[in-house]
């Protein structure tokens, strides 16, 4: 296997990543649900699919979930801190250090999945193009990629402010997110305050540029990895799905 050093950190470390779970599951992201939507999905498109990497799989949920859908369960993940999450979640499944762009294990998979946009951490075609190509690399024949895109330029909301507060493990957490062009991605920014009683109240914040690729530019890269994709609308987030497949 190889892995990246180009780049380590991804945005989610630290402290970005201790709230990560508390917060999307407290705003009722529901991975249970949607590790049985994936399972159905790639079971239809790949009957008897017994294995499944997850990429960028941050802390891990969808593997916790996946696991009971497939018999043999494997991540991939850049940010150390998602990743000692995700591998105390799931004692005993591999969960690889590495970068999407790059990387290269030894198995290979009847499904690989990257959920929830990460794959707008790309920086552009070229990236976009070498992560699909991974990922088809990493396919037994008549195997499903799964790519759950960040939006497109004509669906983004310029401006978009998301807002919600989450009581969780003692903690009082808000979080505030604002959204805006910038180039062919969205910058967004990110403010958590956390009051933890007797402790006082903490400000962390995090930043993303995400990139608005085209519906098309998805699909070029499917192609040009050698699957057949389609789009569906919707989704877990309402974004849409990419579902491609390889060659038997
Ligand atoms: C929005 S989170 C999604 C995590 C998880 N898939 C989920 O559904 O909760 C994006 C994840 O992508 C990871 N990431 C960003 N760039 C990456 C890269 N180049 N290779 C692998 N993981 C990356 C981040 O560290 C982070 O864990």
């Amino acid at each position: 296997m190889t892995t990246s050093t180009a780049q380590t950190t991804t945005g989610y470390e630290g402290g970005i990543a201790a709230l990560y779970d508390l917060i999307h599951q407290g705003k009722g992201k529901d991975y249970a649900e949607e590790a049985a939507q994936l399972a159905a999905l790639v079971t239809a498109r790949n009957p008897g699919a017994r294995t499944l990497l997850d990429v960028a799989c941050g802390t891990g949920v969808h593997l916790s979930h996946l696991a009971r859908h497939f018999s043999g369960v494997e991540g991939v993940e850049l940010s150390e801190d998602m990743l000692a999450i995700a591998r105390r979640r799931n004692p005993g499944t591999a969960i690889h250090h590495a970068d999407m762009r790059d990387f290269a294990l030894d198995g290979r998979f009847d499904a690989v999945i990257c959920m929830f946009s990460s794959i707008g951490h790309m920086a552009g075609q070229t990236e976009l193009d070498a992560a699909i190509s991974r990922f088809a690399a990493h396919l037994n024949p008549g195997g499903v990629v799964v790519v759950e895109p960040w939006w497109f330029p004509r669906t983004f909301t310029p401006g978009y402010v998301g807002a919600a507060v989450v009581e969780a493990e003692g903690r009082t957490i808000s979080r505030v997110s604002h959204s805006r062009l910038e180039g062919d991605a969205t910058r967004i920014d990110v403010h958590y305050l956390v009051a933890q009683p007797g402790r006082g109240i903490e400000h962390l914040t995090e930043s993303h540029l995400i990139t608005l690729f085209t519906q098309e530019a998805y699909e070029e890269a499917f192609r040009r990895a050698g699957l057949d994709v389609t789009f569906t609308p919707g989704g877990p987030s309402g974004r849409g799905l990419f579902t491609g497949t390889a060659p038997r």
